[in-house]
């Protein structure tokens, strides 16, 4: 009988920060994915609200609903043994009052089977963090770019280019460590404020397009193994090109069944 891997925890995480050992994040939206993502020993599963455009086929992760985050977590919760399961807050699921996102956190780790939840926004969400944890709900805050709110800024420029910009994600990022945040999602600023966050909190500051000097790293998963190929943003390295992969296999298939070469005997009873 295997043994059960150490399970990663909140704490694991602040502890690798005092370690300086980086965190591995990727996203997952169902059952087999979340588990080889696990097995091959990713530290983070993100349930991440990309599953809007990665999934649904949606232009923007705006429409995603609380009960399909639910669903998807739910997925994902049933099969991850050792990662820690952060489920993403979809739009307008916390935004109206911290009891609203009271009752969809609960939701996330009660039906969900998530271990923590993820918000996007800076210090104006920090009495949220702060009613989630005392409420015993690991929060994770998003910051920089904050894709939720594209119709508010209208593209998905990168954020933190202006003296202003930096000082206000600087003290986004103190604002909800003081709430109690457990981390924070760092998206598209400039590497050098990726150092200057990091360095401005004691919580794991994990990196998406936030450069190197970061905690950690996520990205989706979909994007890093060619499956999804919409965008392209300048962060994403391509670690394989799965999408050509199976549309190869596909076509290899069509060609067996038609020229009746599948199935073979072995595979007929
Ligand atoms: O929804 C998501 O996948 C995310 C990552 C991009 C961090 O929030």
């Amino acid at each position: 009988m295997s043994a059960q891997p150490t399970k990663v925890t909140t704490a694991t995480l602040r502890a690798r920060k005092g370690a300086q050992q980086r965190i591995t994040a990727l996203t997952a939206y169902d059952f087999t994915f979340a588990g080889l993502l696990d097995e091959a020993g990713v530290d983070v599963v993100l349930v991440g609200d990309s599953v809007a455009t990665v999934m649904q086929g949606r232009d923007t992760t705006v429409p995603v609903t609380m009960d399909q985050m639910v669903y998807h977590c739910e997925l994902v919760g049933r099969a991850v043994k050792r990662a820690l399961v952060v489920g993403d807050l979809p739009f307008l699921s916390y935004q109206v009052s911290a009891e609203d996102a009271l009752r969809n956190g609960g939701r996330l780790l009660k039906e969900g089977l998530a271990e923590a939840v993820k918000l996007e926004g800076g210090a104006e969400f920090a009495p949220t963090v702060q009613r989630l944890g005392t409420a015993g709900i690991p929060v994770s805050g998003h910051i920089g770019l904050t894709p939720q709110s594209i119709h508010q800024f209208g593209s998905y420029r990168a954020r933190g280019q202006d003296a202003g910009e930096r000082a206000r994600i600087v003290d986004d990022a103190r604002a909800l460590e003081q709430a109690g945040a457990f981390a924070l999602v760092l998206e598209k600023v400039p590497s050098e404020l990726g150092r200057e966050v990091a360095a401005a909190v004691s919580i794991p500051v994990i990196g998406i397009g936030a450069g190197p000097h970061v905690d950690g790293q996520v990205l989706v998963t979909h994007d890093m193994l060619g499956l999804f190929t919409r965008f392209r943003p300048r962060f994403v390295r391509r670690y394989r090109e799965l999408g050509k992969e199976i549309g190869d296999a596909v076509r290899e298939y069509c060609r067996d069944v038609q020229q009746g070469k599948f199935p073979n005997d072995g595979e007929s009873y």
